[in-house]
């Protein structure tokens, strides 16, 4: 599409105009904001960009495997794998504040990147995937007066800390402009139509206390979930979905014994821009084979609940 082909032209411009012959890193998370800003930016500059993949311990299933795979199969990017699960994981100890858990990752990647940053010779800008609704909602929300619903790790505080410059290339665009610049610079369709990922990544769909059992459950549940999406043919309708691990453990029945496992949430929206959403209306069917699935397939679930809260008065994620 023109439109999108000369948005890309004027953004390359911009990037070139603003850069320079110095570095940039980039934080690569592996959704979609981040590696089209990241193509977009390779393109402008080549290899002045080194990305830097942060696996907080907080991705899903094989995620960190596939992001690394597909950017090293499809694009020369330089491009570091920073297992960093012990250092987040750690500092969530004990934590069960969601602004506290936020706001603790946010700090870490400051750390982490500072690290690398520090590693790349040289480096004056720090390139983020930060979308127009991102900048919005972290102002204000819904027209109303100036109040912070969730501090977006992506958002704000980080650069000045580092002594890096922002560069960021998408901050005027809405998710689908996102999705068509990246089929214009060439990522692969399953990539592009991925569903979005917060930065704080299963953090926040681990309400109270993250505890790496929690976490390696709610994987599970969540690619059980997924497949099923898949399998039905919905996933291309669906904004995001996921499961949430919810924190308390119910009493059933499996067999003849007694089971006193954690319940869980599983959460699908439609939405346009992630700014308001409704939940998807799954049939019965569809609802009920996926809880049998995810309790007989996952080690530690014995309860599932579908949360039919639109946005607002809820938020998609559940903290
Ligand atoms: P909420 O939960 O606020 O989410 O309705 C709206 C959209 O934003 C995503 N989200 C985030 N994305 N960093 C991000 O990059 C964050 O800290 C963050 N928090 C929420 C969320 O997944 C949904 O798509």
């Amino acid at each position: 599409d023109w439109t999108m082909a000369s948005y890309k032209d004027e953004a390359i411009r911009k990037i070139r105009e603003q850069v320079g012959d110095r570095k940039v890193i980039c934080g690569l998370s592996g959704g979609v904001d981040s590696s089209v800003a990241a193509v977009l930016i390779h393109e402008a500059i080549g290899d002045q960009l080194t990305c830097v993949f942060v696996d907080h311990g907080l991705l899903r299933l094989n995620e960190a495997d596939e992001v690394v795979a597909m950017f090293r199969d499809n694009y020369n990017i330089p491009l570091i794998h920073a297992d960093e699960a012990d250092l987040f994981l750690g500092a969530l100890e004990g934590v069960s504040d969601p602004e506290v858990k936020r706001k603790t990752i946010g700090r870490l990647f400051i750390d982490v990147f500072q690290k690398y940053a520090g590693e790349i010779d040289g480096a004056e800008f720090l390139a983020q995937g930060t979308l127009y609704p991102d900048v919005i909602e972290s102002v204000s929300f819904s027209g109303g007066p100036s109040v912070t619903i969730k501090s977006h790790h992506n958002v704000g505080g980080l650069p000045e800390k580092m002594g890096l410059k922002l560069v960021e290339p998408l901050r005027e665009l809405f998710k689908d402009e996102v999705r068509a610049l990246g089929r214009e610079l060439g990522l692969p369709d399953k990539f592009i139509g991925r569903h979005p990922f917060p930065g704080p990544g299963l953090a926040i769909r681990c309400p109270g206390e993250i505890t790496r059992d929690k976490l390696e459950i709610l994987r599970k549940a969540d690619a059980v979930f997924i497949d099923q999406i898949r399998k039905h043919n919905l996933y291309d309708e669906i904004w995001q979905a996921f499961v949430a691990i919810l924190p308390v453990r119910t009493v059933g029945v499996m067999g003849d014994g007694r089971t006193y496992d954690y319940a869980c949430a599983l959460r699908a929206v439609t939405s346009v821009d992630g700014m308001t959403a409704d939940y998807y209306p799954f049939t019965h069917e569809f609802l009920g084979e996926t809880a049998t699935r995810i309790i007989n397939e996952v080690k530690g679930i014995n309860r599932c609940t579908y949360d039919i809260t639109s946005k607002p008065p809820g938020t998609i994620e559940w903290e």
